[in-house]
């Protein structure tokens, strides 16, 4: 799908918090001047449907839905105008109700048998989460010896000390992170901080 396509070419996934919807604009406005345009708004807070309006209001920034774990949420977030969804697992009911909108879909996947289970869905690029506690690149490497066709985006303990050793796998389209949209800094508004870190994380992917 186009929306994969897109977020393979950006390489960095921006996964964020938004604790209220009045701070998208200035996350937008930091991840637009950092070169980053990219979001997975997490469904973590009440806030994410309006953060991911207003995100997608705006036309300039790629915006997803993350931590998306019912069917329901898929409609939600796929009505306030989210592109594609990320599931932390592979959820059959949540990839067929993106499969129902159109909308791209990122389930989770971190074993043999849960690449396999996405498969059987249709689903060819998986969220590789939580990436540091399940062995991390070399787990990916290894998956991708019988899965030849499969994509992976690492999530969740990447960061600027080990992003090298997941974008150096061909199998890894993008990577996913917090690091450069901490909570604390959406909730501040803080456009100065926020566009440095996004800043600086294009400027080491690629280096
Ligand atoms: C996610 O939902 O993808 C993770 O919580 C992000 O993980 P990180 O905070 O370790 O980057």
């Amino acid at each position: 799908m186009d929306v994969l396509v897109d977020l393979a070419r950006h390489v960095l996934v921006p996964v964020v918090v938004v604790d209220d919807a009045a701070d998208a604009p200035a996350l937008g406005d930091a991840l637009v001047a950092g070169g980053l345009p990219v979001a997975e708004v997490t469904f973590r807070t009440a806030a994410a449907p309006d953060a991911i309006r207003a995100l997608a209001a705006r036309g300039d920034v790629l915006v997803g839905a993350g931590t998306v774990l019912t069917p329901r949420q898929v409609d939600t977030a796929v009505a306030a105008g989210a592109r594609y969804v990320v599931a932390p697992g592979t959820s059959r009911a949540v990839v067929e109700r993106c499969a129902e909108h159109g909308v791209a879909v990122l389930p989770g996947a971190v074993t043999a048998t849960e690449v396999q289970a996405a498969l059987e869905l249709g689903v060819t690029t998986v969220k590789f989460f939580p990436a540091g506690t399940s062995g991390g690149a070399a787990a990916i490497a290894a998956l991708a010896a019988p899965f030849r066709d499969v994509r992976f985006v690492p999530t969740g303990g990447v960061g600027p000390g080990n992003l090298h050793e997941y974008l150096a796998l061909p199998c890894v389209t993008a990577v996913g992170g917090s690091w450069m949209v901490p909570r604390d800094l959406v909730a501040a508004r803080a456009h100065h901080a926020l566009r440095t870190l996004v800043a600086d994380a294009v400027a080491l992917a690629d280096s």
